[in-house]
């Protein structure tokens, strides 16, 4: 049977602007389209693995207005069990999100409101659900200090820990020889580590670079390149799989982060569940949005089983 998994993380709401190219400083321009929707990275991943069958529990922080019955309305539909603190002092937050018409490639800027106060005292009060995970996951739009000590509890109750650090950030070392995997795309992973990761071969170097500094293993996203896997004692190339035209980028980091912590809670073996993951996302990049995008599991089989 599968594991639990937790994640800690934002949720946010999605304003998304569709366009030639983004307006410059006190410029007008006109989109193409507008979309609002369910977005923040720990809330997708959380959307992501459990339309991929997992059993998942998402910590975050909401404001008491309609964005966060928006967040509600999403795990319900998704299956997400909602461990949430919430905040009459903040709001739920929002993300801009800029989507170049051409590519479907984005910029992001997020306010994470009530979610930028998730606290050490709100991990505290969840150490047990944490403690017994099979795998916890956290990224970075939450402050460091509540993922840290995440990741302190949820290595002590023996669950799989997996980091994606994003958005980039100086992380120490202390805190990455606490997961067993991160999971940066390539700007990350230059971010983290200084190398510029242009390709496979600089990819495998970032990731050796990431293992020095304590992690067990790095994934290193690629985009329509896949992902590269390395530990100690291999070093795995996983290309994307063909689901039908990109449409949209945003959140195929977050697909792929759900796809993997599923797999892994299902026992797979990590370069099976970097394949699942890459499969994951190969399908949301078809579909516009980030939640709203994450695949069924039927979906990701079957994408899986053509190869
Ligand atoms: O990874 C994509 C997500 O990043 C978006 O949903 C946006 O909310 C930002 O958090």
């Amino acid at each position: 049977m599968a594991g639990k998994i937790v994640i800690l993380g934002v949720f946010v709401a999605d304003t998304a602007y569709r366009a030639e190219r983004q307006p410059r400083m006190g410029e007008t321009i006109l989109g193409k389209s507008f979309v609002l929707g369910p977005g923040g990275k720990g809330s997708n991943q959380s959307v992501a693995a459990a339309m991929a069958g997992g059993d998942v529990h998402f910590i975050s922080r909401l404001g008491a207005d309609p964005f966060a019955d928006m967040a509600r309305d999403t795990w319900a539909r998704a299956g997400v069990t909602p461990e949430i603190t919430t905040d009459g002092e903040s709001y739920t937050g929002a993300a801009y999100i800029f989507i170049e018409d051409a590519t479907g490639n984005n910029a992001i800027i997020i306010s994470p409101g009530a979610a930028g106060r998730i606290s050490v005292d709100d991990v505290e009060a969840r150490a047990d659900l944490i403690a017994g995970a099979s795998v916890f996951v956290t990224q970075l739009e939450q402050p460091m200090a509540a993922a840290h000590c995440a990741l302190q509890i949820a290595r002590a109750g023996g669950a799989r820990t997996i980091l994606n650090p994003a958005p980039a950030a100086e992380i120490p070392d202390e805190m990455l020889a606490l997961c067993d995997i991160v999971t940066p795309n390539e700007s990350e992973a230059e971010g983290i580590t200084g190398i510029a990761v242009t390709g496979i071969e600089t990819a495998h170097q970032a990731a050796e670079a990431l293992l020095a500094r304590g992690v067990g293993a790095a994934i290193i996203t690629l985009g329509e390149n896949g992902a590269l896997y390395h530990d100690a004692t291999r070093t795995v190339h996983v290309p994307v799989f063909d689901a039908g035209p990109v449409v949209e980028t945003t959140g195929a980091g977050d697909a792929f982060n759900g796809g993997l912590a599923t797999a892994l809670a299902e026992g797979m073996d990590a370069i099976d569940a970097v394949r699942f993951g890459c499969a994951t996302a190969s399908i949301s990049v078809t579909r516009p949005g980030t939640a709203p995008s994450m695949p069924a599991r039927a979906e990701i089989d079957a994408l899986l089983a053509r190869g």
